[in-house]
């Protein structure tokens, strides 16, 4: 494509738009992706002119996000839902479908360039899969009906903006409301609240709670804070991670389309408390279709004082800006997220120091997940100890949980800590459960004997992403899935992860194709000792998590299968990794196999 001056001025708009920071790049290249359709090569040209950086810097940056196209792509880009539950709800024979229908093959352009369709990772509409996005936009419930219909549309180049709207309907499916989602709220609520205890008193308060980070980790969320208050810096910044990637999860987007005041109280809660003045919602580009949305709330909080100019009190600004991601599940870490706000690609960075210390930019920085900052608009509101009389001991408060699968009313559900998952499993009409998944692909896989446990972080852990499989379920399906979803989101940054999620999801391949052997199953084993703890992020260290509690509470799931022949691999795994470890003389040999190998594993079956 040639850049005309007429294109070039369109470009420095943007780029005018953005004040030229270089830590805009992402946003910038979101613009002229808009604008052209893809980021042709001298797009990314006049873009590291424009904001001064070396062009590697911001090819690096588009290469690394799964929805910057630095290849031309169709007119019409269609991208399934590739969740589990989507898979259960029929998605890849909708996409078959559809391809058929257009003549074209996954993840290939037409030859005329009308269309391309392919699939992406979970999309948060588990509850009303099977999904997809089209062009950007979100669409639930899709049905072979809609496919022929669809296709007939991308047939005679009608604009997406002019399909119907019924078709991008989506839903908040709450089914039970507790103590947060109860709540009647008045904008600013939390915020005045806050004014009056003064930050002292708001960080007081929020340490006497309890809260704990409902992204997953549970951290501390009064420690958190309090460092950030501590640490020294020109500017402080309060980061609310949207990114929801977990598979299975999407409470996220139902509080942000429901509850969206009560999250930017809670992030001017934060403000008050930490001492911050600049605050960024990370959306992740699935969820895009909130944007206007959410950014005319924000306009109008602040023509009501709610935001911006003194909204903390006299001469105390804080406001937010909203940053839209592209596509990358590890810029949910939060050190990942903020290089990804700095326009970088999303890898995590060493630590320490920690964002408190040292986050956006260099300055103080606290991420927190929407929920958490929903829950402490709720504390500066009622107090620390009302949080603390909810719940158990060591969890204080409520979850929103997101449960999808075999269930007849998928949905979010609001439970008290402490809450055991069967009462939570009957509440949503599971019956004959086999397997629940309780933190997405990420976290462990438990069995119908388990069901007794209790939500809360002292046993069931969870970021609320619930995922059920009743015993008409092939359990190994499902670890086939998850080890391709971690090979696939693995940043590459370090060898363990990088190297261990590409030979579990062949291990897998192997064995889905009855080519495997009980070592490969010990193989796996031996991939989760090797990844835990040598991992550079929680992606790598609870990559195997799910797989190992499939592997080893479903055996049968597997042994079905294992090989009945004798098989000659065209690569020789079992080989490859004897020779390592004599090489190297040890067991974690993967680790020193590298990159070269992981390219010899894609000529395994
Ligand atoms: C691979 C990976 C993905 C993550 N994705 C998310 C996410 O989508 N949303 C989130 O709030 N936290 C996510 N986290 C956790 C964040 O790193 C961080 O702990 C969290 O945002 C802190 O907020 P909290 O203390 O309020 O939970 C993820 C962590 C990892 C390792
Ligand atoms: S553990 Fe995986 S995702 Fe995390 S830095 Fe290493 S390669 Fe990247």
């Amino acid at each position: 494509m040639h850049i005309t001056d007429h294109h070039h001025t369109h470009i420095e708009s943007i780029l005018d738009r953005h004040g030229r920071a270089s830590h805009r790049l992402l946003q910038v290249l979101h613009d002229v992706q808009d604008r052209f359709g893809w980021l042709p090569p001298e797009t990314l040209t006049a873009v590291a002119q424009g904001l001064g950086l070396p062009r590697v810097a911001v090819e690096s940056t588009a290469g690394f996000y799964s929805f910057l196209y630095t290849q031309p792509v169709g007119a019409y880009r269609v991208l399934f839902s590739d969740n589990i539950t989507d898979r259960l709800l029929g998605a890849p024979a909708l996409l078959q479908r559809l391809c058929e229908r257009l003549w074209l093959q996954p993840g290939k352009v037409s030859p005329d360039g009308l269309a391309s369709v392919d699939t992406t990772s979970c999309t948060g509409l588990c509850d009303q899969g099977p999904a997809l996005l089209v062009n950007g936009r979100a669409m639930p419930r899709v049905t072979p009906e809609r496919i022929d219909a669809m296709a007939g549309l991308i047939r005679q180049r009608v604009p997406v903006a002019d399909w119907p709207e019924d078709w991008f309907a989506i839903d908040n499916r709450i089914h039970r409301r507790d103590a947060m989602l109860n709540h009647v709220w008045r904008p600013g609520e939390g915020l005045l609240a806050a004014r009056e205890r003064g930050a002292r008193g708001v960080l007081h308060e929020v340490e006497q709670s309890g809260l704990r980070g409902r992204g997953g980790a549970g951290y501390s969320t009064g420690f958190k804070w309090r460092a950030c208050a501590e640490a020294s810096g020109a500017l402080r910044v309060i980061v609310c991670n949207a990114d929801e990637g977990e598979p299975g999860t999407f409470k996220d987007r139902v509080l942000l389309t429901t509850a969206f005041d009560l999250v930017v109280d809670g992030m001017c809660v934060a403000a008050l408390a930490v001492g911050a003045s600049l605050g960024f919602i990370y959306l992740r580009a699935e969820y895009r279709y909130l944007l206007p949305r959410l950014q005319a709330r924000l306009a109008e909080r602040r023509d009501q004082g709610l935001l911006g100019e003194g909204c903390l009190g006299p001469g105390q600004s804080f406001d937010i800006d909203i940053h839209l991601g592209a596509g990358a599940y590890i810029c949910g870490e939060e050190s990942a997220l903020i290089e990804s706000l700095e326009g970088k690609p999303g890898k995590p960075r060493i630590r320490p120091p920690f964002p408190v210390t040292h986050g956006f930019l260099g300055q103080p920085t606290t991420v927190n997940n929407v929920e958490t900052l929903a829950t402490a608009a709720l504390v500066a509101l009622h107090g620390g100890d009302w949080l603390r009389s909810i719940g158990t001991e060591l969890s204080s408060g409520t979850k929103l949980l997101s449960i999808s699968g075999d269930v007849a009313r998928p949905g979010i559900y609001e439970y008290p800590f402490g809450t055991p998952l069967v009462e939570v499993l009957h509440a949503a009409g599971a019956a004959d459960v086999q397997a629940v998944t309780t933190a997405g692909a990420a976290g462990p896989c438990l069995s119908a004997s388990e069901l007794h446990r209790r939500i809360a972080f002292e046993d069931v852990a969870t970021g609320g992403s619930i995922m059920v499989f009743d015993h008409s379920r092939d359990l190994f399906e499902l670890a086939h899935h998850v080890a391709h979803f971690f090979a696939h989101e693995s940043c590459g940054f370090c060898t363990p992860c990088r190297v261990g999620t590409a030979v579990n999801a062949r291990l897998l391949d192997k064995l889905a194709a009855h080519r495997g052997s009980p070592y490969d199953l010990e193989e796996m084993d031996r991939m989760h000792r090797l990844m835990q703890g040598a991992s550079h992020c929680g992606l790598g260290n609870t990559a195997t998590l799910a797989l190992q509690d499939l592997v080893h509470k479903f055996r049968p799931a597997f042994e079905r299968r294992l090989a009945s022949t004798t098989y000659e691999p065209a690569f020789d795994l079992d080989a490859n990794l004897s020779e390592a470890r004599r090489m190297t003389g040890r067991d974690d040999a993967h680790a020193h196999l590298g990159s070269n190998r992981s390219a010899g594993l894609g000529q395994t079956p």
